[in-house]
C-alpha cells in the first residue's frame, strides 16, 4: 500500500487522539509518592465533577472550569447568594484578586468596552472609617481615595448615599467604589438593601463605573442569624448596569488565612470578558487544594454554616468581654454620656470601632503601648492616616485568649480616660 492507501486504512479505525498539549501522563503519575496527596483526594479518586485533579485540562480549557470545581463553586457560591456560574474561584486571598482586579482596571479595563483606566487619573470612593489594606492598596495603585464618612445614623437612614451619588454623578474621573458592606471594617456596620439598589441604580459621569464589595465576613456572624443582604451583582443586573458590581470573599477567616481559596463574583457580562483575559495567563486553577477544600466542607457536621456557627462560639465571648469592660469601665462616664467617646457593638466581623476624644487617639494608642498593649496604629483607618479628628481606633479581639482580651480592653479604656483627662488640662 502506498501512504495515501495505508492513511485512509488508518482513517477508518475512527481515532479520536489528541497530542495537542504537553501534559503529563496518567502513568507518570505513579512517580508521585501515593501520600503527596491527602488521603481524602484519593477517596475522590483524584476526580471531581469528571476532572482529573491533578493535570492540566485535555485540549483547550473548560472555561467554565477555569472558575473553579464547580462542586466547590456550589458551596461558596451562597455565602454571596450568587448562583455558582457567577463565581470564580482562584488562587488563596481576595486581596491579591482585588489587586489584580485593579491592575487589569489599568491594563485592560474593567469591561469589555471599558477604557484601561489612566494613571493619576482614577478616583475611588471609600469609607471611613475603614480598612487600612484597602487604603495602602489604592494608594500604591496612584489611585486618589474620596473619603465618604459612615455613622451608625447615616447608614440606618442611608443618607450616607446622598453624598456617593452626588460625588460619582460630577466627576468621570471617580471610577469604582470599595467597601466591606456587611460587618464593615470596623465598624460593624451592614448596609441595607436600599443602599446597595441606590448604589447599582445611581448615575455615574463615569460610564463604567464599578462598585466593589469586598465581603470578607460575608457569614462572620457571631450573635444569632447572618444579615441577610441584596448581593450588589444582583441588584446591578436588575439596574442595568450588569457589569457594575463585583464580590469578592474567602476562606482565610474561615479553613485557613494563606492556605485555602478566594473567589471573586460578577456577572456573566463581565466573567466573559474576565475569562477571556483568565484563560491568558492561567491554564488552570489549583484544582487539588479546591478539591480538599470541597472534602472537608462537604463532610464538616452541618456544612459551612456548622463550621461558622463552631467560629462563632471562639468569637462571642470574645466581643463580648470587649463590651463588658468598656461598660464596666466607660458606660456611666461623662465622656460617654456627652458623646465625644462611643463604640459600636457589632453582631458579626473582627472588630470593634471605637471613637475616643477629638484629638486623642494617638495618645491613648501610646498609653497602650507604654503599658505593654499594641493596638492598631490610630488614624489607621482613614486614608493615609488622615482622620482630622484624630478618634478612630480599631479594637482587633479575635485573637487573644478571653482574658487577655478583657485585660487589654481595660488598659485601652483607662487610657482614654487618662488622654481625655490630659487633653482637658493642656
Ligand atoms: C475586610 C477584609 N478584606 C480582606 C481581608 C483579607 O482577606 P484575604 O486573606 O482573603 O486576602 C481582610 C483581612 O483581615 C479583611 O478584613
Amino acid at each position: 500500500m502506498n501512504p495515501r492507501e495505508r492513511l485512509e486504512e488508518l482513517k477508518k479505525k475512527s481515532l479520536t487522539l489528541n497530542m495537542t498539549r504537553g501534559q503529563p501522563g496518567h502513568n507518570q503519575r505513579h512517580v508521585i509518592p501515593r501520600d503527596f496527596y491527602p488521603a481524602a483526594l484519593h477517596e475522590l479518586g483524584l476526580k471531581i465533577d469528571g476532572i482529573d485533579i491533578t493535570n492540566y485540562p485535555v485540549g483547550s480549557p473548560d472555561l467554565k472550569a477555569i472558575q473553579g470545581l464547580p462542586s466547590l463553586r456550589k458551596i461558596l457560591a451562597p455565602m454571596v447568594d450568587l448562583d455558582p456560574d457567577l463565581i470564580c474561584v482562584n488562587i488563596h486571598e481576595s486581596m491579591k484578586l482585588m489587586a489584580d482586579y485593579l491592575y487589569r482596571g489599568f491594563v485592560h479595563g474593567v469591561g469589555k468596552d471599558a477604557p484601561p483606566w489612566e494613571r493619576g487619573k482614577t478616583k475611588f470612593i471609600v469609607f471611613v472609617p475603614g480598612y487600612d489594606r484597602h487604603f495602602a492598596m489604592l494608594e500604591r495603585f496612584g489611585i486618589e481615595m474620596i473619603p465618604v464618612k459612615l455613622t451608625r445614623q447615616n447608614v440606618s437612614d442611608n443618607s450616607f448615599m446622598d453624598r456617593v451619588e452626588e460625588l460619582v454623578a460630577g466627576d468621570p474621573q471617580i471610577v469604582g467604589l470599595l467597601g466591606v458592606f456587611r460587618y464593615s471594617n470596623p465598624t460593624g456596620f451592614t448596609f441595607s438593601d436600599a443602599a446597595i439598589k441606590r448604589m447599582a441604580e445611581m448615575k455615574t459621569a463615569c460610564p463604567h463605573f464599578r462598585v466593589i464589595h469586598d465581603d470578607a465576613y460575608c457569614v462572620h456572624a457571631f450573635r444569632g442569624k447572618r444579615a441577610e443582604q441584596l448581593s450588589i451583582v444582583t441588584a446591578s443586573k436588575e439596574a442595568g448596569n450588569p457589569e457594575r458590581g463585583v464580590v469578592f470573599s474567602s476562606l482565610s477567616k474561615i479553613i485557613a488565612a494563606g492556605g485555602t481559596i478566594a473567589f471573586m463574583g460578577a456577572n456573566e457580562e463581565y466573567l466573559e470578558f474576565f475569562r477571556s483575559i483568565l484563560k491568558i495567563e492561567q491554564i488552570t486553577p489549583d484544582k487539588p487544594k479546591q478539591a480538599e477544600i470541597f472534602y472537608f466542607l462537604n463532610n464538616y457536621p452541618g456544612g459551612l454554616n456548622g463550621l461558622m456557627q463552631a467560629h462563632a462560639e471562639e468569637l462571642r465571648p470574645r466581643f463580648d468581654a470587649v463590651e463588658r469592660v468598656l461598660q464596666e469601665e466607660l458606660g456611666e462616664s461623662e465622656l460617654v454620656k456627652s458623646g465625644k467617646v462611643s463604640w459600636e457593638t457589632p453582631d458579626g466581623g473582627y472588630f470593634v470601632s471605637v471613637d475616643v476624644v477629638p484629638g486623642t487617639s494617638p495618645r491613648v494608642i501610646e498609653i497602650c503601648k507604654d503599658a505593654g498593649v499594641a493596638f492598631t496604629a490610630a488614624s489607621a483607618t482613614y486614608p493615609k492616616g488622615m482622620d482630622t479628628e484624630k478618634r478612630n481606633i480599631r479594637l482587633a479581639p479575635s485573637l487573644p485568649e478571653v482574658e487577655e482580651v478583657e485585660l487589654a480592653t481595660r488598659v485601652f479604656a483607662l487610657a482614654v480616660q487618662v488622654a481625655a483627662d490630659e487633653s482637658n488640662n493642656s
